[in-house]
């Protein structure tokens, strides 16, 4: 298949692309290096012995994106770009809406004008919202979100849904992700955050590393057996694995839009992947517990069971594992990628 990877060269576009090259598969990424390195397709290049063709595009340039789909020949997109943090999208709502939103539409305008009709999208966990029962289900309604971030991904999840049920000819797949862990095995590519990292496992990493002095621990008085809320950490290998596999059942599907949680499963608390960490590298992580951290909810895991019974996908990497490659990537790579 020929695909076009937008937001390739980010965290789990980058993955996502080594995975297909192996799969043999063409690929070509676009992306506009808003929060990415051109050194990640280059390594992504060297690890699989193939050359990955580059578009430095902003997906919001419709004439250039029309463009680049009229002569591209895609069968299928998937599709990562997007701002992704949180907390700055609740100061930045208008950059957030403007760049999630119209990028997925000039996208979809330029796909049907070219026919081509295969879409994978990078959704997330986070449109179950606050109330949605554990594990979640993907048939769980009303969908929603607590920040202007994870209302882009309900409102291009909904924009999808429209857009398969007004002509059977997408096929489109929602891929809901739960929290992407680790990096590629051979400490080449991984997750470079910009500035602090918002999230845990980068955060360990750095203090690991030594570019932060501690951790803090975002509150230990949850109803959870030790106190801190429980997460669905799944090795981004894993994520990658579940895209070949979406793309793969996509190909034979009738037509329409589905959801698959990709997750494993099961939760993990904060102190259980601290200790994790300094078990599978053998460094120590020092933290102190601080306040909660407004809107961060007791637990967010998923069932699994469709994406296994329907793509045949299953993620099988541990904890353990997630968190020795993410060291062995950050260790090697102090700086990230432009170290
Ligand atoms: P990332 O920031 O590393 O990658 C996103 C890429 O998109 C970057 O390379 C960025 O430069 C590019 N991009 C952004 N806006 C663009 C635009 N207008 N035109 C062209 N390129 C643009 O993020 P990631 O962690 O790899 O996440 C990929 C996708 O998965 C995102 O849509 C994110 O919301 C979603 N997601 C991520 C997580 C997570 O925890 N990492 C969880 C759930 C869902
Ligand atoms: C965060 C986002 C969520 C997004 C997800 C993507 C918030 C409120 N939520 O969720 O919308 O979909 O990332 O992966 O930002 N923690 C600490 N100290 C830290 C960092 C995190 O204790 O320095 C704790 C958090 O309280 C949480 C757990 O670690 O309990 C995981 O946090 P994080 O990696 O940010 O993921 P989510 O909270 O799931």
């Amino acid at each position: 298949m020929k695909i076009l990877v937008t937001g390739g060269a980010g965290y789990i576009g980058s993955h996502t692309v080594l995975e297909l090259l192996s799969h043999g598969h063409d690929v070509e990424v676009l992306d506009n290096f808003d929060n990415s390195s051109a050194e990640s397709i280059r390594r992504v290049e060297k690890l699989a012995g193939r050359t990955v063709r580059v578009h430095e595009l902003d997906l919001r340039d419709e004439p250039a994106v029309t463009a680049l789909f009229a002569a591209g020949g895609y069968d299928s997109v998937i599709h990562f770009a997007g701002l992704k943090a949180v907390g700055e999208s609740v100061a930045k709502p208008l950059a957030y809406y403007g760049n999630n939103l119209e990028s997925t539409l000039v996208l979809l305008r330029a796909m049907a004008a070219s026919d081509t009709r295969q879409l994978v999208f990078s959704s997330s966990a986070t449109v179950y919202g606050d109330h949605a029962p554990v594990p979640y289900q993907e048939d769980h309604e009303p969908l929603g979100a607590n920040n202007p971030y994870g209302w882009t991904k309900v409102m291009i999840e909904q924009v999808l849904r429209d857009v398969a049920a007004s002509d059977s000819s997408w096929r489109i797949g929602i891929l809901r992700y739960f929290n992407p862990v680790g990096a590629h095995e051979s400490g080449e590519i991984g997750e470079d955050p910009s500035g602090i990292p918002n999230n845990l496992t980068p955060y360990i990493a750095q203090v690991a590393v030594g570019r932060r002095e501690s951790l803090t621990v975002f509150g230990d008085d949850y109803d959870t057996p030790d106190g801190t809320p429980l997460r669905d950490y799944i090795h981004v290998l894993d994520l990658a694995s579940g895209h070949v596999a979406a793309l793969e059942h996509l190909a034979a599907m009738e037509g329409g839009a589905r959801a698959w949680n990709l997750g494993t499963g099961h939760g993990s608390s904060v102190l259980e992947v601290i200790a994790a960490f300094e078990k599978a590298t053998g460094v120590k992580v020092p933290y102190t517990v601080g306040p909660r951290r407004s809107g961060d909810l007791t637990e967010s895991f998923g069932d699994p069971t469709r994406a296994e019974a329907e793509l045949g996908w299953k993620a099988t990497r541990s904890i353990d594992d997630m968190l020795t490659d993410l060291w062995r990537w950050q260790s090697q790579n102090a700086e990230g990628f432009g170290g």
